[in-house]
């Protein structure tokens, strides 16, 4: 029985920057209300023919590669996590295995939005603890801005959501005291139409009725999210589903160095810094500067806190994760 181990990290996000002042000039928003009800500052939007959630996620893998110290040839498993494909189908996995120019390895396609990769990482654990694969790439990436309402029906939706790629390379790790100690993952389906996105699909609206009605005003095109029973659900879950990766560990909050959070807004890690009675220096947020990215979040977060020195070796991180499905998520990480 071997561990997983965090190898490589990279992210890539676009260059095209959108603050809150550029969005109040196409709707009924201002910069005081989203940064105080969210944290947001500004986020990242792609610009058509330059970047798709594959590139950027293609983008990040390069980095993560090139960081774990491992060639292309030794990736033996791809794994990505987004809820915006560039196609219905295929998925986005094999797209970076032709791009990327990896060999006809697998490649798996995840679909459960902000907690994308958390399950990834728990995915690519469990192949790499029973010897079956030894490096896998784990992306997240996303690309939201070429789907919401930009009006001001969907402003309570649309200046949450950013665009950015993460990726990370788990290898083989031999000493089971080190690399990822344990994942946790939940999901409550209940809560499915809390946070969704309706049309098209498959079930209630086909892409079939879609093409017929060609009904702009049609909101089911457009992510729907109950934002305040979202908020609620996701303080209770993080502090759960956090608790319960420590435990599993025999761990105690005290012993957390990083908690990465995924970046849904900056009230909800507040939250759960204060609840948790952590400091500023323990807890990693971004959400500032590229908003919600969905599956992306945790993946661009822990590679930042990482190029700034923030994760050492031997420091015990924390990965959490809540969004749509409900889905969510820990990893506990000894570095
Ligand atoms: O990553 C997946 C998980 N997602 C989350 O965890 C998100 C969780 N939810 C949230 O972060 C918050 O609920 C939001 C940031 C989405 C919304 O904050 P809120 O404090 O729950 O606001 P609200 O939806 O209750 O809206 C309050 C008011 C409303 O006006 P009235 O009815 O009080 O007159 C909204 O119409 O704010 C209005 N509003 C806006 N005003 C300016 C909604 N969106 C905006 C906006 N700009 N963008």
């Amino acid at each position: 029985m071997y561990h997983s181990k965090i190898s490589g990290l990279g992210y890539y996000v676009p260059e095209n920057v959108v603050t809150n002042d550029d969005l109040s000039k196409i709707m009924d928003t201002n910069d005081e209300w989203i940064q105080e009800r969210t944290g947001i500052k500004e986020r990242r939007h792609v610009i058509r023919g330059e970047d798709t959630t594959t590139s950027m996620g293609v983008k990040a893998a390069e980095i993560a590669i090139q960081r774990a110290n491992v060639s292309k040839e030794d990736i033996d498993f791809v794994i990505f996590a987004t809820l915006s494909p560039d196609y219905y189908f295929p998925g986005p996995g094999v797209l970076v295995q032709r791009d990327l120019g990896l060999k006809t390895v697998g490649a798996l396609d995840v679909r459960n939005q902000c907690s994308g990769f958390v399950y990834a990482i728990s995915i690519a654990d469990q192949y790499i603890k029973t010897g079956m694969y030894k490096n896998i790439l784990v992306i997240g990436s996303e690309v939201h801005s070429t789907g919401l309402d930009m009006t001001d029906r969907g402003r309570g939706v649309s200046v949450i959501f950013g665009d950015g790629a993460g990726a990370a390379v788990l290898s083989r790790e031999e000493d089971v005291t080190k690399g990822i100690l344990s994942t946790h993952l939940h999901s409550e389906g209940q809560h499915a139409e809390e946070l969704a996105l309706i049309a098209p699909g498959m079930g209630k609206r086909w892409i079939t009725d879609v093409i017929a009605d060609n009904d702009p005003s049609d909101e089911s095109y457009y992510p729907y999210m109950n934002g305040q029973f979202v908020f609620k659900n996701a303080v209770v879950r993080f502090s759960e589903v956090i608790n319960e990766g420590l435990q599993a560990n025999n761990l105690e909050v005290s012993d957390i160095n990083l908690l990465v959070p995924h970046q849904a807004n900056l009230r909800i890690s507040q939250f759960i810094q204060q609840k948790f009675k952590l400091t500023d220096d323990q807890v990693y947020n971004n959400i500032m500067n590229y908003g919600n990215t969905t599956a992306a979040s945790i993946p661009i977060a822990l590679t930042e806190a990482w190029e700034k020195g923030k994760i050492k070796s031997g420091d015990l991180v924390v990965l959490a994760a809540f969004g749509s499905g409900f889905t969510w998520g820990s990893v506990i990480i000894r570095w």
